[in-house]
């Protein structure tokens, strides 16, 4: 069992919605979320990143795209801190070599240097210090090792932020809490979302973390943006 130095304890919320998880999650993003993950597996399957790590792997969605991917890594690992989450990633069939374990983003169950890729997906908005898991993501990668980050971020459209906000606001908790059960964690989703940096200061904050090549690509019309960057050499 590994404790979790995470103050907030906001994983706990996903024990309560991991078995409608993934459905609900398809229905709200109306199946954007997948499209959005293979982006990110098309930006880590390079053919030589042999071992990559996900954080806040929930489900294990991101390792399903990883290993459905043509050149997919030949070693996965996913870590998450709740139970729920990861015994619904433990049924998926990766068809390749996959590890999951409990393990906290701020003080990741790992050496250094282990990785040739980290990756985390609408996780790095959960976890109560950033800045520290973003440092621990550094610490775990090889020298020149790569991170991938998906995560909720706003349309720069002032129109089209307009009504993201409309459904997001009013919609969204009330259809994801109808859908999961639980109306507190979508109204949860929705305020974290809003008040995370995204953009140019979301890259900012990586960068601080000892990332170089920073770069952020904003998908369907901003409402999601990949984040990547490259683990600085001391
Ligand atoms: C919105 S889900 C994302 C799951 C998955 N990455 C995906 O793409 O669907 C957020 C996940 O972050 C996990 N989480 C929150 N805080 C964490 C922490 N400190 N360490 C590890 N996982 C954490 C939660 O348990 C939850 O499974």
């Amino acid at each position: 069992m590994n404790p979790s130095r995470d103050a907030s304890g906001v994983w706990r919320v996903f024990d309560g919605i991991a078995r409608r998880y993934d459905a609900v999650n398809s229905i709200l993003s109306m199946g954007r979320d997948r499209v959005w993950r293979r982006v990110l597996a098309n930006y880590v399957c390079d053919g030589a990143s042999a071992c990559v790590l996900d954080v806040a792997t929930g489900t294990g969605e991101v390792l399903m795209s990883l290993s459905r991917h043509p050149r997919r890594p030949s070693r996965l690992v996913g870590v998450d801190m709740a139970i729920a989450m990861l015994d619904v990633a433990q049924r998926k069939d990766y068809g390749t070599l996959c590890l999951l374990a409990r393990g906290d983003a701020l003080c990741l169950p790992f050496p250094g240097e282990t990785f040739d890729v980290a990756t985390i997906a609408f996780g790095i908005r959960n976890v109560s210090d950033p800045a520290v898991a973003l440092r621990e993501f550094g610490r775990v990668l090889r020298p020149s090792g790569r991170l991938a980050v998906l995560e909720f971020s706003l349309p720069a459209s002032t129109v089209l932020r307009k009504a993201y906000l409309l459904y997001f606001r009013h919609v969204l908790p009330r259809l994801g809490g109808w859908l999961a059960g639980d109306r507190a964690a979508y109204r949860y989703l929705n305020a974290s979302v809003e008040t995370f940096p995204f953009g140019e200061a979301f890259c900012k904050m990586i960068a601080a973390a000892g990332f170089d090549e920073v770069r952020a690509r904003p998908m369907s019309g901003g409402i999601a943006t990949l984040y990547t960057g490259s683990r600085r050499r001391n």
